[in-house]
């Protein structure tokens, strides 16, 4: 077993989410020691490195991951290059976690298990929602019968995907393309926190859009889901800038409806809200607002980072402790069978059968 502070990290791809999450996430925990970091982009990494002295800069990832200077990886490149490097990792014998979605499709993803099970590694898929206090709270409310029987689940976010006020209008068609769709980006995540509290999905009908100018991917989804429990889900989802979190914060949630009462989870944390036809506490005050960890409910950037710190200390832990990762390949690839079949759907203008 690995002793506390011994894990040797490395992180590969240094854009958004490496440098808003990831890396500090790392460099605050206990357990590891943040001591090279990647990326194609020399300026990039560069000016990364200002603020983390002492790593090593590499600007190919095989060296990085052959150098046997790291134990473990982060890949936060952009989806297409997962498998890649998802699998160099693993030939290497590099425990890994690696941002969502899991691969650009699903053949890809099965490469990333194949290889991954060839190895003695740990793997973990980023899907850091399910780290949220409050979709960890809603679970427990939906599993231990608070709302009875699970009749329906809705999905809803709006998030700002290419319209992020950092990037300019004449990249956007190419930050559309990188995310691969509105529906692969965003929808992956409600896909994953759906099968996580509701189980196997059986059947998937799907209708995009496309506004953002000069690309062909969907800026705007829904997704029809039948769960194999028979609980009818939808999963809606629109890249849009909207700045004033006030406004659009009807727009990112997770609504689970059941036979006795009825839990919405804010889908970027950090509070739940629960009416229970069984619940005391329901009769009086009817539906209640509960924030299990004391973050800020005005500041949902607080839950994110949580959910990070969370994320990366599991995956940390199972490495150490030598245990089952939370989110495994196999889940990633489950949700990712969901996303396909929704583009499948979309594009036949029919049902697509899971089972
Ligand atoms: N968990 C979440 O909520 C969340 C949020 C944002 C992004 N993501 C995921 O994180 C990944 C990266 O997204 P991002 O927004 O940070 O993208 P980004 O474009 O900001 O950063 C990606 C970086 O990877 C580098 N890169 C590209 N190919 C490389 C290679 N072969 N080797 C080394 N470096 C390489 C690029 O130069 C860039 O600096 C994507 O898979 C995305 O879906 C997840």
């Amino acid at each position: 077993m690995i002793s506390l502070k011994e894990l040797r990290v490395g992180v590969i791809g240094c854009g958004w989410i490496a440098q808003s999450a990831h890396i500090p996430a790392y460099v605050e925990n206990q357990r590891s020691r943040l001591v090279a970091i990647c990326d194609v982009n020399e300026e990039r990494l560069k000016k990364v490195a200002m603020k983390y002295k002492g790593t090593r800069l590499f600007s190919d990832y095989r060296e990085l991951l052959e150098s046997n200077l790291v134990d473990a990886v982060s890949i936060c490149t952009p989806t297409a290059t997962h498998s890649k490097v998802a699998i160099a990792a693993a030939e290497n014998g590099i425990h890994t976690l690696c941002e969502k979605p899991l691969a650009s499709n699903l053949s890809e993803a099965r490469e990333i298990a194949e290889a991954v099970s060839q190895s003695k590694i740990k793997f973990m898929a980023g899907f850091n929602y399910r780290f949220l206090p409050n979709h960890v709270k809603a679970k427990k409310i939906v599993d231990t019968g608070k709302i009875g029987k699970p009749i329906l689940i809705r999905g809803e976010v709006v998030a700002p995907g290419p319209y992020r006020p950092d990037i300019c209008e004449e990249d956007r068609p190419y930050e559309a393309e990188k995310r691969i769709g509105a529906f692969f980006d965003l929808g992956c995540h409600i896909a994953d926190l759906f099968l996580w509290m509701m189980g196997e999905v059986k059947d998937v009908f799907a209708n995009f859009a496309t506004h953002v100018d000069n690309t062909t991917v969907d800026d705007t989804a829904t997704a029809l889901l039948k769960f194999r429990s028979g609980v009818l889900g939808v999963i809606t989802v629109a890249w849009l800038h909207l700045p004033d979190y006030q406004a659009i914060t009807d727009n990112r949630m997770i609504e689970i409806i059941g036979s006795k009462g009825k839990v919405e989870s804010e889908l970027f944390g950090p509070s739940l809200y629960f009416y229970g036809l069984d619940s005391i506490t329901s009769k009086i005050m009817g539906k209640v607002r509960i924030t299990p960890v004391k973050l800020d409910p005005r500041l949902p950037d607080e839950a994110m980072k949580w959910s990070y710190k969370k994320e990366i200390d599991t995956f940390l832990e199972c490495i150490v402790r030598d245990k089952e990762p939370r989110i495994t390949v196999d889940q990633a690839i489950d949700a990712l069978k969901v996303i396909e079949s929704a583009y499948a759907s979309a594009k036949t203008r029919s049902a697509i059968n899971l089972e």
